[in-house]
């Protein structure tokens, strides 16, 4: 196992350029085996998430080859349709090809996803949208078994949960919608920039999609898709990941190659913190201050402030001027990090779905452990701005969803070392 040993304390300065979009990539990946003619896809992170699903396309069949940002995939050959527990305990996105698979094969047999530390990742919506298209859907040893016998046909489809929209579960009726017979209309769609993303690149296949980036989809069914080229958007997380990089050690960083209009509700509330950002087609600059102001933040579906978001703006907040409270309206639970970044000294109060952070002077460095990619992200930046050394286990969480994290990092002046770890 690996650590990150941290020496904090250094202002960031300087530009860093975004990496696509990792949960652009997952399911357009997994979208692309609904044809059977090869698709080019650019702007890919080399993550070990899609690094996992490259493995798992290939297990099916496909001929994929992952190699400078690209991926070439070749779906032709595919003649398997299940996903098996080792690969879907890895990466529970991998649920992303669920619907993609009905779409191509009439079938799937998929190892339910499990729960993860930010909490139970339930698949109820997924699994009441395609049967609303017509697929026979029932649950055995902890699989998803899919049949659409009879084909699959459109449908009115209403996809609201308890927590709102969900974003895999619009992927995955959307993307099985495509090739049904007849139109289907799903109320109540993920609008988050991934899945436009996803609709853009099914419509480049060929797929008739209206109502893209609302909650109200409409999908006329086609008879087959072609195999394309196509480029993913930047990833709006790891570049707000790096705003806050540079905010909380009061540095001036530029982040570029992003796409600050999917950001609004990110840039308005670090705004409202009083640090100045300035932002431009393609880019976000931040000049930190000596001193922020604590601001109350409420996760939400998009376009609200994303909660893949929330980790890091409360290592921030936890050294703002007066107290902070966060609320997650997405996952309830996504609160693991308060533990962690109270070891650095900060003082947060879990009470349910808030956490109250009363801003502190200074962190001190500790030693913390990772649990989740987004946690983990929090800490790097807590260790950042704590006076002297902070030491992260458990980094592989960080790999599997930033590409170069401490190299961007370093680049920006910050000091952090790579070491093996005693702690497994
Ligand atoms: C996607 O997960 C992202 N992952 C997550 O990012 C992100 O946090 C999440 O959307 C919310 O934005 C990928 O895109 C690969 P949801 P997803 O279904 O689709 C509940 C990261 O750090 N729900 O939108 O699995 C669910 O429990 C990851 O990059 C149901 O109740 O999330 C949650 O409370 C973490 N029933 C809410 O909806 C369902 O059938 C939103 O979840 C499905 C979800």
């Amino acid at each position: 196992m690996e650590k990150f040993v941290i020496q904090g304390g250094k202002k960031l300065k300087g530009e860093i350029i975004t990496s696509g979009a990792k949960n652009s990539v997952l399911p357009i990946l997994a979208a692309s085996i609904m044809s059977n003619k090869k698709s080019i896809i650019h702007n890919i992170p080399v993550l070990q998430d899609v690094k996992t699903m490259v493995k798992i396309l290939e297990y099916l069949g496909a001929k994929v080859s992952f190699k400078n940002h690209t991926v070439e995939i070749d779906p032709s050959g595919i003649n398997r349709y299940d996903a098996p527990y080792e690969f879907v305990k890895t990466m529970r996105a991998s649920i992303a090809l669920l619907g993609p698979m009905v779409a191509r094969s009439g079938k799937a047999q998929f190892s339910l996803p499990g729960g993860c530390v930010i909490g139970p990742r339930p698949i109820d919506l997924h699994i009441k949208g395609l049967q609303r298209l017509g697929v026979d859907v029932k649950i055995e040893d902890g699989y998803v078994i899919a049949d659409a016998k009879k084909g699959l046909k459109g449908n009115h489809v209403f996809l609201g949960g308890t927590f709102g929209s969900s974003v895999l579960a619009t992927a995955n009726v959307m993307c099985a919608a495509v090739l049904a017979k007849g139109t289907t209309i799903i109320e109540f769609a993920a609008c988050e920039p991934e899945v436009s993303d996803l609709a853009n690149f099914l419509v480049k296949m060929g797929a008739k999609i209206t109502g893209i980036g609302s909650p109200c989809i409409t999908i006329k069914g086609v008879k087959k898709l072609d195999g394309v080229e196509y480029s993913v958007i930047p990833d709006r997380i790891e570049a707000g990941t790096f705003v806050l990089a540079g905010a909380i050690t009061g540095g001036n960083v530029c982040v570029k190659k992003c796409q600050p209009f999917h950001m609004g509700a990110f840039i308005e509330r670090i705004t409202e913190t009083g640090v100045s950002v300035e932002t431009g087609k393609n880019f976000i600059s931040i000049k930190g201050i000596r001193e922020w102001k604590s601001v109350d933040v409420v996760t939400l579906a998009y376009p609200g402030f994303p909660t893949d978001l929330q980790a890091q703006m409360m290592a921030f907040l936890s050294l703002a001027d007066g107290v902070s409270v966060i609320t997650e309206k997405v996952f309830p639970e996504r609160f693991i990090h308060a533990g962690e970044l109270n070891r650095l000294g900060a003082n947060i109060q879990l009470d349910g779905p808030r956490a109250i952070v009363r801003g502190v002077k200074k962190l001190l460095g500790a030693r913390v452990m990772a649990s989740d990619l987004r946690a983990s992200a929090a800490l790097v930046l807590a260790g950042l701005a704590a006076d002297g050394t902070t030491e992260v286990s458990r980094i592989y969480h960080l790999f599997r969803g930033y590409e170069n994290f401490d190299k961007k990092l370093n680049q920006l002046g910050a000091d952090i070392k790579k070491e093996k770890d005693t702690i497994q």
